[in-house]
């Protein structure tokens, strides 16, 4: 399967190094604004694959995307120490406005993956400018809150002793600050969170949610300020992401998608839980809410209509 991969900087980079470490894909086509950036990066991953797989792995311009089962967009700036992923709407749109065409008229049977902030704004851009394209809108997909909810997850498995893969708790809404962290309905082998959290010795109090809360929704501000951006994390996100939908494998994620109506917001892009597969988003899970989260996912949704309708693009 080739792959294609454009914007080569942490993020694509790291993803493209995760995916030649597990092997996913045959081909990987780096693409970057700076050809000379993507070539240092296809060398040295070529470096890796004696002691991982035999990916071939090269550099290339929109045109060597012809032929992609899918396409990683991980083109346009990133958040600086302290800056919200919102804030680079503006100039990511500008450039997804001169990239994302010449993407799908090159690769226009593969699956798009967006994965440049702010996620969900970007995702529904893409998704705009492939539809124009003649693509069919479920070609697209982000990355969305698959991070987040990685987050959320090895948080409380670090808490209660248990792998993270164990710990089913998603997180939807915005990839950003309003995420929604669905407490209500995380569970611990079939068992409420709640109740696996008492039976273990260490009740879910107010205090240990909000603690979680916090660091799964700074956790981006931190590493930004102490490293300059994120990418292990999501590197390793998109290369699942790549895994399932290749493989076909029909694993519940939550990546962003343009909803029809979410919460009474109409055409928003955002992350609930789906069954991704080959196709992109084979089915969308509506998730059990309480109250509180209803409302918050509301909002969510809100804050990044209103930031869509703010741009031009
Ligand atoms: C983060 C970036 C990928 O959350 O938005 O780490």
């Amino acid at each position: 399967m080739k792959i294609g991969i454009v914007g080569t900087g942490n993020v694509g980079s790291t993803a493209a190094y995760s995916l030649v470490l597990q092997g996913i894909g045959s081909e990987l086509v780096l693409v970057d604004h700076f050809p000379a950036l993507a070539e240092a990066h296809v060398m040295d991953i070529l470096h890796a694959t004696p002691f991982s797989y035999p990916v071939n792995v090269h550099g290339g311009t929109f045109a060597d995307l012809a032929g992609c089962a899918l396409v990683i967009v991980a083109a346009g700036v990133n958040q600086q120490p302290g800056e919200t992923r919102l804030a680079l709407l503006q100039r990511n749109a500008e450039i997804f406005a001169g990239i994302i065409p010449p993407i799908v008229r090159a690769a226009r049977d593969a699956i798009i993956l967006i994965a440049t902030n702010p996620l969900d704004i970007m995702t529904q851009i893409a998704t705009k400018l492939a539809v124009q394209e003649g693509m069919p809108a479920s070609r697209v997909l982000g990355t969305g809150t698959m991070l987040d909810t990685g987050r959320f997850r090895t948080l409380l498995g670090q808490r209660y002793n248990v792998a993270p893969s164990s710990v089913h708790a998603y997180v939807l809404g915005e990839h950003g600050d309003s995420e929604v962290l669905n407490w209500s309905g995380a569970s611990v082998a079939g068992v409420p969170l709640d109740q696996f959290a008492l039976a273990s010795g260490q009740p879910l109090s107010a205090e240990i949610m909000q603690q979680v809360d916090q660091d799964v929704r700074r956790a981006a501000y931190k590493i930004i300020a102490g490293k300059g951006s994120t990418y292990y994390g999501i590197g390793a996100a998109i290369a699942a992401l790549s895994r399932c939908i290749l493989f076909d494998e029909r694993s519940v994620f939550t990546a962003s998608s343009v909803m029809t109506e979410v919460e009474g917001v109409p055409d928003v892009a955002l992350s609930l839980p789906h069954i991704i597969g080959r196709d992109g988003i084979e089915m969308t899970i509506l998730p059990t809410l309480n109250a509180e989260e209803h409302a918050a996912l509301k909002q969510s949704a809100t804050i990044i209509k209103t930031h869509l309708q703010s741009i031009q693009y």
